[in-house]
């Protein structure tokens, strides 16, 4: 049975918490923040809606390190969200320090944990928490993919008008709007999702996709959660379950694509182990420029992170 600390109380944070004790497939959550009061306000009322779900998980609150001791798994949401006119990258500054040193901390309590970041600009984060953590690289990684999936897969559901349990998909690339949803590999029951939508389409499906984290910032002044919450705490539940499922992540690259030395998005099999694989697929020469793309985005961040010369 497995201890998950959650970093940050906010709205992800909590959400994380609160899916993951629904789940009911671990001891414990803790729920940390620095405003310990509030992390133990959220943590108190996802405690007592245990009776009234069913779940026996119990959930914490704290803003001492020294409760998240020997933690399996680490989901750090800490930072501030973007607000609107605001892209992730301009998040750089405050969140760098900010997860540099929550990993810090969290390594004191830990010897070994899975990390899973959250906080934005996600994939320059998780290169932070790598640094900051001296973790193997298939500990630590990051959650954009299952959620941007998730967004292309729900407006391609109502689009269809089918279950959105039915579209299965592949998107990579980093965290924004170069993100690369990919129609090759997109199917609906089995059905290759070009034979079940017009080209334009299902282009317009693919740029909404590209812009559904600015599109939620817009309707609600701040980012998202939801989603956000429980594509981490599904993310949680492969590793604790040792499912080895596939899903997007942020991953290092060592070579794959073309590319290494820096986080971004691609499809894992995520297991007990963290990742157990990177999969490589044939990506064509325009799929394959497009993912270039992203990568040099998310380059263009590192090159900010770099020179903040965090230790
Ligand atoms: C989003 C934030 C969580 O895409 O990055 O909604």
């Amino acid at each position: 049975m497995s201890k998950v600390t959650v970093v940050g109380a906010g709205n992800v944070g909590a959400t994380v918490a609160n899916v993951l004790a629904h789940k009911d497939i671990v001891k414990e959550v803790v729920l940390l923040d620095i405003k310990g009061d509030f992390a133990k306000g959220k943590a108190l009322d996802t405690w007592q809606q245990a009776p009234i779900d069913y779940y026996s998980t119990t959930v914490t609150g704290t803003s001492d390190y020294r409760k998240t001791r020997n933690s399996d798994i680490v989901v750090i949401t800490a930072g501030i969200p973007r607000r609107p006119g605001m892209s992730r990258d301009d998040l750089i500054s405050t969140n760098a320090k900010i997860v540099s040193s929550v990993t810090t901390s969290i390594m004191k309590y830990s010897k070994n944990p899975i990390i899973i970041i959250v906080s934005n600009p996600l994939d320059v984060m998780t290169y932070a928490a790598f640094k900051a953590s001296k973790l193997k690289d298939t500990r630590v990684f990051g959650m954009a993919g299952i959620l941007d999936t998730a967004r292309y897969r729900a407006f391609l559901a109502t689009e269809l008008n089918v279950s959105p349990k039915d579209i299965q998909a592949v998107l990579m690339g980093g965290h924004g709007d170069t993100m690369v949803p990919l129609p090759r590999y997109t199917t609906v029951g089995g059905i290759p999702v070009t034979e079940m939508i017009d080209k334009d389409k299902l282009k317009a499906i693919v740029e909404r996709t590209k812009k559904g984290g600015g599109e939620l910032v817009k309707l609600m002044g701040t980012s998202a959660w939801y989603a956000p919450g429980a594509a981490a705490a599904q993310m949680v539940e492969s590793i604790v379950k040792d499912e080895n499922r596939i899903f997007p992540c942020c991953v290092k690259l060592n070579g794959q694509y073309g590319l290494k030395d820096m986080f971004l998005g691609a499809p894992v099999k995520l297991g007990k182990k963290g990742i157990t694989e990177v999969i490589e697929l044939k990506l064509n020469k325009s799929e394959t420029k497009l993912l270039h793309n992203s990568a040099k985005a998310v380059q263009g961040v590192m090159k900010v992170f770099n020179k903040m010369k965090l230790k």
